[in-house]
């Protein structure tokens, strides 16, 4: 396929993307991948919103994708990649999302968090995410056997983490939950999607403006305290960055520790050598996150200029996929790349994206991840399935991969 421009096939001649999921167990490598086999890693795939877009497979290439400065993540771009229609477009919803900007604009944004996100920032959360993990591990072991671990831990953790770091009151965590999980589904409506995100957005409106009154010790108020009243930030992009914080700030986490969980229960000397040696922590955090991959139907983007990528040239006006999950399945990268390996030294793994975008949260959802599963692994060394492995329900229907629920006991 080298330095490829062949005829446009229409969209009826190619596979509908994403593909089905015909996995029988959640933890069964990417079906893309088998799909996929023996073609070009770049090939062209038809879009739910009508239009195709090159679906670009392997490390090297997606990375290439990621880091190159031809390729735009801005959503509201003509001709850009959309796996569900887009709601009609308002500056207000395009207010402070710096992950759909590009440069210059996306860095303006994303300099104001970096200090929020340093690893030396996130180590001085470490002992209020100890706190928050052993909180919830008393009351699932106060409450006795069988739990539900994703309801009792997974998503409790990360989200009470996160609204102490930005200052939102925990107590509303059934709200924004709901409101993040709608956004995220891939099979609601414009209008269902639209309407969670204006609720999201009025919701902290609400608390940015109180922030603005009463100042705090949180994220959200240095940022309305150094920003907003130096005139650098507006109102609007106060309530957009507050918004992707924490949609993308609590449910990622919380799918990778339900998932992460049922990993080790299912490699039980893995969960065990975890307890003996907590060391073991950081090797294993890399490779979940490699072999996870939560977030399972890529990163789109649209190419602004003509590039070549893996020998096939990509023209100005159209879409890219950069698949991360297959990515980080390449066997030209990960030897044997379906085992799950600890100590494969995983770490130029793709899960949290590449270039520009690149997860700005990654060390706080490090640490997280490394506290809540010594934790759990040091107080529920006997801990085990409380159904059959292949019935453990998945969320099937949304851009980010993770469990319904994991019934356990102990
Ligand atoms: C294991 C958990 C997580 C995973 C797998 C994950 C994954 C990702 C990925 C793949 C991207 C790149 C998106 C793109 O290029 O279009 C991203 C960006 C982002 N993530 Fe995460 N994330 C996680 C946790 C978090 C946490 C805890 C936060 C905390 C607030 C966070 C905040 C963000 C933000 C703000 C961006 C946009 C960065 C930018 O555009 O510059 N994420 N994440």
């Amino acid at each position: 396929m080298s330095g490829t421009t062949a005829t446009q096939p229409t969209p009826a001649d190619l596979p509908l993307f994403p593909f089905p999921e015909p996995v029988a167990h959640p933890l069964d490598p990417p079906a893309y991948r088998d799909l996929l086999s023996g073609e070009a890693p770049i090939t062209r795939v038809a879009l739910p919103t009508g239009g195709w877009a090159w679906l670009v497979t392997r490390l090297a290439e997606v990375r290439e994708v990621l880091r190159h400065p031809a390729f735009s993540a801005d959503i509201a771009k003509p001709g850009f990649p959309l796996l569900r229609p887009l709601p009609r477009p308002r500056d207000r919803d395009r207010a402070g999302l710096f992950i759909r900007m590009d440069p210059p604009e996306h860095g303006r944004y994303r300099r104001m968090l970096t200090p929020e996100f340093m690893i030396k920032s996130i180590r001085r959360l470490e002992p209020l995410i100890q706190q928050t993990v052993d909180r919830f591990l008393d009351d699932m072991v106060a409450a006795g056997p069988p739990a539900d671990l994703v309801d009792a831990y997974a998503l409790p953790v990360p989200s009470l983490v996160i609204c102490h770091l930005l200052g939102v009151p925990y107590e509303d965590h059934c709200f924004f939950q709901s409101r993040s999980r709608v956004l995220l589904n891939s099979s609601v409506s414009v209008e269902e999607a639209q309407g969670a995100a204006d609720e999201l957005r009025d919701y902290l409106s609400r608390l940015v403006t109180a922030k603005q009154r009463d100042g705090g010790d949180d994220l959200l108020a240095r940022l309305v305290a150094g920003r907003l009243r130096g005139g650098a930030l507006t109102h609007d992009e106060a309530v957009g960055m507050a918004v992707l914080l924490l949609v993308a700030g609590h449910e990622t986490t919380a799918n990778m520790i339900g998932l992460s969980t049922l990993v080790l229960l299912r490699h039980p000397d893995q969960y065990a050598a975890l307890r003996d040696d907590p060391g073991r922590a950081p090797a294993l955090v890399e490779e979940l996150l490699r072999y996870l991959t939560i977030v399972r139907t890529g990163l789109p983007r649209l190419a602004l200029a003509d590039v070549e990528i893996g020998g096939t040239r990509i023209r100005a006006g159209e879409g890219v996929i950069a698949l991360l999950s297959v990515a980080n399945r390449d066997e030209g990268a990960f030897a044997d790349a379906d085992r799950f390996d600890v100590d494969r030294g995983a770490h130029q793994h793709v899960a949290f994206g590449f270039g520009v975008h690149q997860c700005i949260g990654q060390p706080l959802a490090r640490a997280e991840l490394r506290i809540a599963l010594v934790a759990l692994a040091e107080r529920l060394p006997a801990l085990r399935l409380a159904i059959p492995d292949d019935e453990v329900p998945l969320r099937r229907d949304s851009f980010i991969y993770g469990l319904q629920r994991l019934p356990v006991t102990w």
